[in-house]
């Protein structure tokens, strides 16, 4: 099974223009290894390039009018070049709840908490003075959890169901840490 993180980055880069897309697919992608070490530390890899690749085909289809068509078009591509596997292509249908695909795995479990809670930390140091990843305190995430207003879109059903799995607030600080040691990758930059 081909997991080649240099595939994946060349592949990521051809397939999506959207900047924002890019820097959240690398943040999911840091927030699936650090699960992937506690839940299935042997299957990092699949785990890192499923996060990775999620949204590939954000910029191939039509998803606004046609949010099902969201996770089946990665599927296909990533099936071309026998890029990963069958656990991989699930996850990622299952990430989106348009396509009806059940979530079965602590994969599909993870992605699915995994994928909203980036934006929402990006969203939170957004509001820190410095507009500063490196300002996030985890009390501040599970504070804002709770501020249904506060960044609205980021899906706060998803993101509590990581508790069938590990406590929110553990989760919170493994997102945000992950984050934090990619930051500069994703538009932080580090403090002096
Ligand atoms: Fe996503």
């Amino acid at each position: 099974m081909n997991l080649d993180r240099e595939t994946a980055v060349a592949l990521l880069n051809e397939k999506v223009t959207t900047e924002h897309i890019i820097r959240h697919s690398y943040a999911v992608e840091a927030v699936m290894r650090k699960l992937a070490q506690k839940f299935d530390p042997e299957n990092e890899a699949l785990w890192a390039m499923s996060g990775l690749l999620h949204d590939l085909d954000n910029d191939l289809v039509d998803w606004q009018s046609n949010p099902s068509l969201h996770g089946p078009k990665t599927v296909e591509v990533l099936k071309e070049i026998a890029f990963g596997d069958e656990t991989m292509y699930h996850a990622i249908l299952a990430h989106n709840p348009a396509t009806k695909t059940s979530i079965n795995t602590t994969l599909d479990r993870c992605i699915y908490a995994g994928d909203p809670i980036t934006g929402f930390i990006n969203a939170i140091a957004l509001v820190y003075p410095d507009k500063n990843i490196h300002s996030v305190k985890v009390k501040s995430i599970t504070k804002r959890m709770k501020e249904t207003r506060f960044a609205a879109g980021a899906d706060r059903e998803a993101m509590w169901s990581i508790e069938t799995l590990m406590p929110f607030n553990e989760f919170a600080e493994l997102a945000l840490n992950a984050m934090k040691e990619i930051s500069e990758e994703i538009g932080f930059p580090k403090p002096e």
